[in-house]
């Protein structure tokens, strides 16, 4: 197929097979080999690219973005972000003068992503790269350079890019890169073997990792509408495609703890990729959104053809890699309830940022005068599809809100899951740890303080 996109500037032209990599494509057609491959799985930032589109600038990661994705977009590599006449970015002077980098195969990754935070007006610098991977260095040096340019103007040349993309470039598009819901639906009713790519943030690691073909696939970006959020009064109805970074803006004023969770999914270049119908729809036991959206009671909207059916969220993971979704459906949105807030969300991870869950547990258990009068709870990592703990809820339900309640709902995790051992987690630790985040919910919502883990810097 046929791609165009601006290039550190200029319009550019690919012919290539769908599922070629932009990393490849740099570094073998065009010879930008500043753009460095690290893990090829999204893990390093070693790739780090700037990407830009109607709806701002992201940083990437280029290992796991497939061309097709970039349709109409602009991208800016490491070789774009000095000066036509040189002039260096104030990230790269301000990595220079402290020392930010030793053998210098991370810095292209982190100048990148240091310069799109400097681009967004990003103080967060410790969120902003905790995807970028550094072994010489150390990260005090990256940060203080990072703090350094903060506040120095935006190099002129790095805003162009929002400009070249407004005046419009790939407005001719094959129907496997649809411009809309309805044009995704009629298509893949006709094509239901086809493998639907919305961030990639799985299906590129099929590809770089798994070596899988895709004969037929579908690219999702273009569909802005699966991207719409609507808010109603007692609910947000979220697009397949709201990525996590948009998840965690919206949701951050109705679930603080939801927020913070996705905080912790993957990096930022993860964040701005991966969406909320494909945390979904991969039916993975161990992603993040589902156990929070289940004790949320939230609702999925499947869409077939011009056929709608809106389920709860549970119902939609029946077995390991099997979910309620039919030959050419797909995820179309998400409804969440919005309202009191009771929810507590628990990621449990070998490293705090930048991991996959171990044990992922959410809580929602409403009490009134002193009695639990609801409680839905849902744990990722416990069994082959996210799942609720039905036992465990119903050993509190009608029950004094108490420590021996607790005690006697804990005991009853074992009848709820039989988790696996894994390179994770043991499956004793599972069941243990998923027992003493209920422990942790009744003493944070006790007022306790709870975690030594969660400090910010
Ligand atoms: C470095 C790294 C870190 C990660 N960290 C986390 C983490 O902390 N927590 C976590 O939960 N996950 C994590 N992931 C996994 C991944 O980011 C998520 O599962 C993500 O939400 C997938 O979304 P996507 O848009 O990239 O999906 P894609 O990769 O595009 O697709 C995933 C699957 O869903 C299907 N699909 C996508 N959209 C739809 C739709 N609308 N309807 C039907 N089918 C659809 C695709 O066909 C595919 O089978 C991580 C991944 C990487 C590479
Ligand atoms: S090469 Fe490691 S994230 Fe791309
Ligand atoms: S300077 Fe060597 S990996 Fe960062």
């Amino acid at each position: 197929m046929t791609v165009s996109f601006w290039l550190n500037g200029s319009a550019v032209t690919a012919d290539t097979p769908p599922t070629r990599t932009l990393l490849d494509w740099l570094r073998e057609t065009r010879g930008l080999r500043g753009t460095k491959e690290g893990c090829n799985e999204g893990d390093c930032g070693a790739c780090t690219v700037m990407v830009t589109d109607r709806s701002g600038s992201k940083a990437l990661n280029a290992c796991i973005l497939l061309l097709p994705q970039l349709h109409g977009k602009a991208v800016r590599t490491v070789e774009g972000l000095s000066g036509p006449d040189g002039a260096e970015h104030p990230v790269q002077t301000a990595m220079v003068e402290k020392h930010g980098s030793q053998c210098g195969f991370c810095t292209p990754g982190f100048v990148v992503a240091m310069a799109v935070g400097h681009l967004n007006g990003r103080v967060d610098h410790d969120d902003m790269l905790a995807g970028n991977l550094c072994r010489c260095t150390g990260y005090k040096p990256i940060v203080e350079a990072a703090k350094q340019a903060e506040g120095q103007p935006v190099p002129e040349w790095m805003m162009t890019d929002a400009g070249l993309v407004a005046d419009g470039m790939g407005d001719e598009h094959p129907s496997y890169i649809p411009e809309s819901a309805d044009a995704l639906a009629s298509w893949y009713e006709a094509h239901p073997d086809a493998t639907l790519i919305a961030g990639a943030t799985d299906v590129g690691l099929w590809i770089t990792k798994s070596l899988r073909d895709l004969p037929e696939v579908a690219f999702l970006n273009r569909c802005a509408d699966l991207a719409d959020v609507e808010v109603r009064p007692d609910s947000l109805k979220l697009g397949a495609m709201v990525p996590m970074t948009e998840l965690h803006r919206l949701i951050a004023g109705h679930y603080p703890s939801y927020a913070e969770m996705i905080r912790r999914f993957g990096s930022e270049q993860v964040r701005s990729a991966a969406t909320i119908g494909g945390n979904i729809a991969n039916g993975s036991p161990i992603g993040d959104n589902p156990p929070a959206l289940i004790a949320l009671g939230a609702e999925v909207v499947l869409r077939k053809g011009d056929t709608r059916r809106e389920l709860p969220l549970e119902a939609f993971f029946l077995d390991y890699g099997k979910q309620d979704r039919q030959p050419g459906e797909f995820v179309e949105a998400v409804l969440v309830p919005t309202g009191e807030d009771a929810l507590r969300c628990y990621k449990i991870s070998k490293r705090f940022d930048q991991d996959i869950s171990a044990v992922c547990g959410c809580f929602n258990i409403r009490v009134h005068d002193g009695h639990v009068v609801s409680a839905r709870i849902a744990f990722g990592g416990m069994a082959g599809v996210p799942k609720r703990a039905a036992a465990v809820e119903a050993a509190l339900t009608g029950k004094p809100w108490a420590p021996d309640t607790t005690d006697t709902a804990m005991a009853a995790m074992s009848e709820d899951y039989a988790p696996m051992s894994d390179m994770r987690a043991s499956a004793g630790y599972r069941l243990e740890v998923a027992q003493n985040l209920l422990w942790r919910y009744y003493c944070e919502m006790a007022g306790d303080p709870v975690s030594v883990l969660e400090v910010r810097a």
